[in-house]
């Protein structure tokens, strides 16, 4: 058997495998379910900035000042939202509307109770606007490490690349200012600069970073001839965007990177550890197979490390990332030349 044992944001864990922040982790029945499976630590669901303003004064002094100028913040978020203001008013009719803040914080307490695995706590946001007190609630609640799930859609024709670059660093500054536990970004590929952009946010003080999250695609039913929701779950073969960005920013950033989107088994596991992954995220993989295909997942990487003869995860890590390879350029552009060659 080898030993799976690794670090991922200063913790350490068991093996490589985090379920990837979901409502799964909504119940301490499933929380444990995944403790037993072999699950290393857990994301939990995220909470979203705009419900942390709209609570605001249920955990601040409402003698406080930046009271009503959170609540105009809420009004500015929501009004200037379109793709975002969707999930969030999504988020805000089916789930907060049921689970207050301190309900949030209840959970992180009792989840903490439940298992020895760390617990990851998760915010959705997209600014920096006063909502980044609630951060020391939620370490005070006794999350081992927080994710901030930043989705931001570079679709303003009136901010340039460095403006959204800008936006992040505020995120992180504003919420490191409450914090000592570490700190991730979920972030998305939608970058125009996603190297120069990942490597600088790597040095601003995370711990690490997630990539990538999937969010909400829109889709067009052509029947009604409307916008409709795209597909929730990944698929099997959605990890190659995963796999190539890892395998070309690891070594080079300055945090450490989990890799989330289509981890469906565990070859595609071994891959992302290959590439330079610290640990691996998984959501649909688990709606789709129940808990228990962790272990399946589990079992898969250590019979692949046993044949391998590896027998730590070190001994492979980041083995194929760009900076470890004899021709780099695989991971650009040859291999596409290479393989298409062939067909066409
Ligand atoms: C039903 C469902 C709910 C999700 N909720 C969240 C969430 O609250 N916060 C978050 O950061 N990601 C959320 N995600 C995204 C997942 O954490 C993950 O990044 C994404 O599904 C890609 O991983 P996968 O291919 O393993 O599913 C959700 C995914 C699913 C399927």
């Amino acid at each position: 058997m080898a030993d799976l044992s690794t670090t991922y944001l200063g913790l350490a864990l068991r093996n490589p495998l985090i379920v990837s922040s979901c409502g799964l982790a909504n119940s301490l029945e499933n929380i444990k379910k995944m403790e037993d499976a072999g699950a290393a630590a857990i994301v939990l669901k995220s909470i979203f900035e705009e419900q942390i303003v709209f609570e605001a004064d249920k955990f601040i002094d409402s003698s406080d000042n930046s009271l009503s100028a959170m609540k105009k913040g809420l009004n500015d978020i929501l009004q200037n939202r379109s793709y975002d203001y969707m999930e969030a008013m999504d988020y805000m009719t089916n789930f907060a509307k049921e689970h207050t803040l301190k309900e949030y914080l209840d959970f992180i307490k009792q989840a903490k109770e439940t298992v020895k695995i760390p617990l990851i706590a998760s915010i959705n946001c997209v600014s920096a606007y006063d909502w980044s007190f609630f951060a020391k609630r939620i370490q005070q609640a006794g999350a081992d490490a927080l994710e901030l799930n930043i989705f931001i859609l570079p679709s303003d024709i009136n901010k340039t690349a460095s403006d959204y670059d800008e936006i992040y660093r505020k995120i992180i500054a504003d919420v490191k200012k409450f914090v000592s536990i570490p700190v991730s970004l979920k972030l998305s590929y939608y970058s125009s600069n996603l190297v120069n952009s990942f490597i600088a946010l790597s040095n601003s003080g995370i711990a690490g970073m997630v990539l990538f999250n999937k969010p909400y695609n829109p889709d067009i039913n052509i029947d009604k001839i409307e916008i409709s929701a795209g597909k929730i779950f990944s698929s099997s073969d959605d990890y190659f965007r995963t796999l190539r960005w890892t395998a070309i920013l690891s070594g080079r950033v300055g945090c450490d990177l989990a890799a989330s989107t289509g981890v469906h088994n565990y070859e595609t596991a071994v891959k992302l550890l290959l590439a330079g992954s610290n640990a691996i995220q998984l959501a649909s993989v688990l709606y789709e197979k129940g808990i228990d295909e962790i272990k399946t997942i589990l079992d898969g990487l250590n019979k692949w490390m046993d044949a391998h003869n590896f027998k730590t995860i070190e001994e492979f890590r980041g083995k194929l990332s760009q900076i470890n390879i004899e021709n780099p350029a695989v991971l650009e552009r040859v291999q596409f030349m290479k393989s298409y060659a062939k067909i066409v």
